[in-house]
């Protein structure tokens, strides 16, 4: 059986005796086409059958309309299980346990929304990207979907019994955006034991985005599902936009058919794009994690900061500054940089550096903001593959900006 590096660049392919596959390109094609053509009506009504979920009378043609999936789909499905390390069954010509999405976004609200119904109870963990908690508090609250957060000091340590309402959906994200705020696995895991022995075992999400798909695998840790932003370290070049969805073949199927509805499906361009990018996502993440653990390791001896979070592993660092909790040194340090780039985002090639405040997390209630460490002196940096020395030259000038004007 094929490892995973090589699972990630030998792409799943066509095959027909004699023929070799695409033409014989080496890389498959951008297949731009919107539909597909049947070689008869039984073909065509046995690809939808088998999308539905009927028994087929026919051979079914291998794709219908681009929506509902297309070669490109497929390949790039075929990748995603390959990184969770799952082993990859079949619905039709798709894999069982993936599915792309046109944005994280797109990922994230599609998956909740197939698994909820009226009178839901969603607990999520905190704090959590500022989308998703607007998504929580601004859409599903309305549609009487009771979204309670989890926090880490309640219950206590000492007590720790699963809080209440039992949830339907325990949504994670750990390390979490943009604080690095670490939740244990035992601990989620015992709760989700305990609730269960209470009658209602929840399915759990990990939004796994912020360390990325190299250094931690929460469906090996008890969730059911990985969510991602694939436009981060994925894609890991800032030019797409993509989300992505692996885990429970169950699940996965209800989601599939809301994707279907909802029309969000990954397109052939973005599933081509992030598939070439997914070839070397463990090289870039190994070089971004050496560069981010030797920043860490400077900047945390640095007197111009306060504190710092780096989980170990991975290329995002929370630095709080010096000099009170307010955003002028901040954003003093953010205009001084000239190699980071100053951009929200993250998991990218290049290094970036945002004010999570006054963009990613401002839409966030204030006393939650202060209340998670999402303070006004908190820069949070996305560390890129630009040699070491030079961000390092550019963050400490930066530093010396931010302070020297007083
Ligand atoms: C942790 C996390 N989850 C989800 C998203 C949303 O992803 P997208 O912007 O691809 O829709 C982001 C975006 O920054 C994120 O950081």
């Amino acid at each position: 059986m094929k490892r995973k590096a090589t699972k990630l660049i030998h792409p799943v392919q066509p095959k027909e005796p004699g023929v070799l596959p695409h033409f014989g390109a080496a890389k498959t094609p951008l297949y731009a086409s919107s539909t597909y053509i049947f070689e008869s009506a039984e073909a065509g009504a046995a690809t939808f059958a088998l999308q539905q979920g009927r028994a087929l009378e026919h051979e079914p043609a291998p794709f219908n309309y681009a929506r509902l999936g297309h070669p490109n789909l497929v390949q790039v499905e075929g990748q995603l299980v390959a990184l969770e390390g799952r082993e990859r069954g079949q619905i039709g010509g798709m894999p069982d346990e993936a599915l792309a999405f046109e944005s994280g976004m797109a990922a994230i609200t599609t998956s909740v929304l197939a698994l909820i119904k009226p009178g839901s109870v969603l607990a999520y963990t905190t704090p959590i990207y500022g989308g998703t908690i607007q998504f929580f508090k601004d859409f599903l609250e309305p549609w009487g979907i009771h979204c309670y957060p989890l926090r880490q000091g309640q219950p206590t340590e000492s007590h720790d019994s699963a809080p209440n309402p039992i949830p339907d959906i325990l949504y994670v994200e750990t390390p979490a955006n943009p604080t690095n705020e670490q939740w244990s696995w035992d601990r989620l895991r015992t709760w989700v034991d305990q609730w269960a022995s209470n009658g209602k075992r929840p399915v759990v999400m990990a939004d796994n985005t912020y360390l990325g798909p190299c250094w931690q695998h929460p469906l090996e840790e008890g969730a059911d599902l990985v969510l991602y932003s694939a436009t981060k370290s994925m894609s890991g070049h800032s030019d797409l936009v993509c989300g992505a969805c692996v885990g429970d073949a169950s699940l996965v199927r209800r989601i599939r058919s809301l994707r279907n509805k909802l029309g969000n499906t990954a397109s052939p361009f973005t599933a081509w794009l992030l598939s070439r990018s997914l070839e070397t996502v463990q090289l870039r993440m190994q070089a971004a994690q050496s560069n981010a653990s030797i920043l860490a390791q400077r900047l945390g001896q640095h007197p111009g900061i306060q504190s710092l979070a780096y989980p170990g592993s991975g290329a995002m660092l929370s630095i709080w500054l010096n000099g009170g909790e307010e955003h002028r040194i901040a954003w003093r340090f953010l205009n001084s940089l000239q190699c980071v780039q100053q951009a929200v985002s993250l998991g990218s090639n290049e290094s970036l550096a945002c004010h999570p405040a006054s963009t990613t997390h401002s839409a966030m209630d204030p006393k939650e903001r202060k209340e998670f460490r999402i303070t006004d002196n908190l820069i949070r940096l996305s560390v890129g593959l630009e040699d070491v020395e030079d961000l390092w030259e550019d963050l400490q000038q930066a530093l010396e900006q931010a302070f020297a004007a007083g």
